[in-house]
């Protein structure tokens, strides 16, 4: 009679070397887990079911991006004060935003002017237990009074078509005379970023720095920062 012999993982092996292996065998198949909060695959039953209701998305809005993921690397280097109010524009399903609420208690109020991502947004953030705001609005609509609210402004792929370079320029002008201290952008390095980027150079104390991050993904982006602290 043939026999099969199975052998089990010891409890440190679990609990020690897998994760030093960043490898989680208990890890949802459709959760991209990162730096402690969990992204949205579109895989996710959740997702899934909301896809099913809904026509789709205006402005690209149908998924958690990978600049977002270079992001929150970059942000663990350089953290906000505890309790900071954060404004993430074009937040889409909100990752970014998740990771700061989470890990330094920020306030975070997401805006995206096309309504159909809250529902993901809301799913995001309740499945990594997380409290935040979402309102349905452009980033062209806000005045210098509601900007005075946060100390930091935040996106990510936000700047892909000609069209988003002026809007998101004078945003950044106002919301620096509003007083938010740090403005930081990440994208994959499109054109609109690069204008953006020159713009931003030639008239606030701006900079660009190169981030790569080599899990869920090797991957490189850029991240515009004017730093006003
Ligand atoms: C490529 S997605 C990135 C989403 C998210 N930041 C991420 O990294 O996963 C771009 C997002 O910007 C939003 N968006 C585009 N134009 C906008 C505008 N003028 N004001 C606010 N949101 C905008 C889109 O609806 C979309 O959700």
């Amino acid at each position: 009679m043939q026999t099969h012999q199975y052998l089990l993982p010891s409890p440190f092996y679990i609990d020690t070397v897998l994760p030093m292996l960043e490898v989680n065998i208990h890890s949802d198949p459709h959760i991209i887990e990162y730096l402690g909060i969990k992204a949205l695959r579109s895989t996710h039953p959740g997702v899934r079911r909301l896809k099913r209701q809904q026509q789709g998305h205006s402005a690209h809005g149908n998924k958690v991006w990978r600049s977002s993921f270079v992001l929150m690397d970059y942000l663990t280097t350089y953290p906000p004060e505890h309790n900071s109010s954060v404004l993430d524009i074009g937040c889409g399903w909100g990752l970014s935003g998740v990771f700061l609420a989470k890990h330094y208690a920020a306030k975070v109020t997401g805006i995206d002017i096309d309504q159909s991502v809250a529902p993901y947004f809301a799913l995001q953030a309740e499945v990594n237990q997380a409290v935040m705001d979402f309102k349905a609005r452009s980033f062209e609509s806000f005045s210098a009074a509601e900007l005075a609210e946060f100390s930091m402004i935040i996106g990510a792929d936000i700047c892909f078509w000609d069209e988003m370079t002026t809007p998101l320029f004078e945003l950044i002008g106002l919301a620096l005379e509003a007083g938010v201290e740090r403005i930081i952008i990440a994208d994959p390095g499109r054109p609109p970023f690069w204008e953006l980027v020159d713009l931003c150079a030639k008239t606030h104390d701006a900079e660009v720095v190169t981030r790569r991050i080599d899990h869920p993904w090797n991957t490189e982006k850029y991240i515009l920062i004017i730093d006003q602290t």
